[in-house]
């Protein structure tokens, strides 16, 4: 059973406050659990939580949270059995009492959701992906980010994410490998070429790149010079996180300075497709302009993935929607978008049951917490969206997954299918 919660401020990776909770059950037993933080976040996700106070962080601070997660919300779980997640989340859901739990905090709540089944799975001695999944063997194919733009770098570059799927890897490492390799291409070519060789926030290269055309052509270039087949070794994968700079009905292009109609948006992401190894491009269109999702979804869904971030924003209702809807066909599952392991859960539960794939995912702001990774594996979801290979809030992730591949030894299973 649950004994005691405890919360603190620590530091993400953008030098801002988060949330992290220790749930320690009657046995002794430890959880610990940070919370991540997003910049581009959707319109409909759970609401985080900060003081506003000026004099601390610049209003950024979260220390109302830390108290809810130490205090009510402790009162609500204290003495319920840790292994029955549904349960413990149930609690803290009802105790904060609103749709988008912006009373208590959907950071923590989080909190204290993830840091319970961490408890758990302490207690039985098992790593978290197998408390969840006891049969899981499955490793996620790592989207790597190379290049940063939109809200997470100061270039002009309007799409936000440029990745790499080595998609002919054999094993996650081998993934990871790859990546590295193409990141280390990239950066010689960048330098090379006279841009510079800085990062964004998720640890791709931030040069001065204007339009999606430059970034895809230097990415599809360094693919081919670290010796791999671009579009059958590595694919790229984009996530132009388009509500950012969709306004008033059409898609603002600030840095190119060219603004376009949603046709020819959509004709524009038809073109990146025809020229370039692109296999999944993720919030191409608004999270509010669902008929562009849709007419993109008839034009390019049967060859490309597209996956929903802000239009979903791992709401299990917001994706039925989608579903009946006929737009997206895959989804990125992000738990702080719904406050909850459970509601997080049943997203990837009816996207699973519908077709959707399902893409693991990071925020911007992220810490040294790896239980994404755990996610990812125990939920054998395929995919993982978790930055570059580089910087440790990043690394950490594809870290822990090298390890988990490790204990699954001959039952680990990694495929690439897209
Ligand atoms: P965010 O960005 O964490 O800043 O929201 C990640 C994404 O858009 O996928
Ligand atoms: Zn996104």
């Amino acid at each position: 059973a649950i004994a005691s919660v405890r919360a603190r401020q620590v530091l993400d990776s953008r030098g801002n406050p988060t949330v992290e909770v220790d749930v320690r059950l009657a046995d002794g037993s430890l959880g610990r659990a940070a919370v991540p933080s997003g910049a581009s976040t959707g319109a409909a996700e759970a609401v985080e939580l900060r003081d506003g106070d000026p004099e601390r962080f610049h209003g950024k601070g979260v220390a109302t949270a830390v108290g809810n997660a130490a205090g009510v919300l402790a009162d609500a779980v204290r003495g319920l059995d840790a292994v029955d997640q549904a349960g413990v989340d149930a609690a803290l859901i009802a105790c904060d009492g609103t749709p988008d739990k912006g009373r208590l905090g959907a950071n923590a709540i989080l909190g204290v959701s993830l840091a319970t089944a961490k408890a758990a799975a302490a207690a039985q001695g098992k790593p978290l992906y197998r408390y969840l999944n006891p049969a899981a063997t499955r490793l996620p194919l790592p989207m790597i980010n190379i290049v940063n733009g939109g809200a997470h770098a100061d270039n002009p570059l309007d799409f936000q994410e440029f990745m790499v799927a080595p998609i002919g890897a054999t094993s996650l490492f081998e993934a990871v490998r790859i990546g590295s390799e193409v990141f280390h291409t990239l950066r010689r070519a960048l330098a090379t070429a006279g841009h510079n060789t800085n990062v964004g926030d998720e640890g791709g290269f931030a040069p001065q790149f204007t339009t999606a055309g430059e970034a895809l052509a230097f990415v599809t270039e360094a693919i081919a010079a670290a010796g791999y087949e671009p579009g059958t070794d590595v694919a790229i994968c984009l996530d132009p996180a388009a509500s950012e700079f969709y306004k008033g009905g059409v898609y603002e292009y600030a840095g190119e300075g060219v603004s376009r109609s949603v046709a020819e948006h959509i004709d524009h992401l038809a073109d990146l497709l025809r020229r370039y190894p692109i296999v999944s491009i993720e919030d191409p269109m608004a999270q509010d302009d669902i008929e562009g999702w849709r007419a993109l979804t008839e034009r390019a869904g049967a060859a490309t993935q597209l996956v929903g971030d802000d239009v979903f924003c791992t709401d299990a209702r917001r994706l039925q929607a989608g579903i009946d809807g006929g737009y997206a066909n895959a989804i990125l599952v992000k738990v702080n978008q719904v406050g909850t392991l459970t509601e997080a859960l049943t997203t990837v539960d009816v996207a699973r049951k519908a077709g959707y794939r399902v893409v693991m995912s990071h925020r911007s702001g992220e810490t040294e917490d790896t239980t994404i990774a755990d996610l990812a594996v125990a939920t054998g979801c395929g995919q993982i969206k978790t930055g570059s290979v580089s910087r440790s809030d990043r690394t950490a992730k594809y870290n822990r997954l090298i390890r988990i591949e490790e204990e699954l030894g001959g039952r680990a299973e990694f495929t690439t299918a897209y």
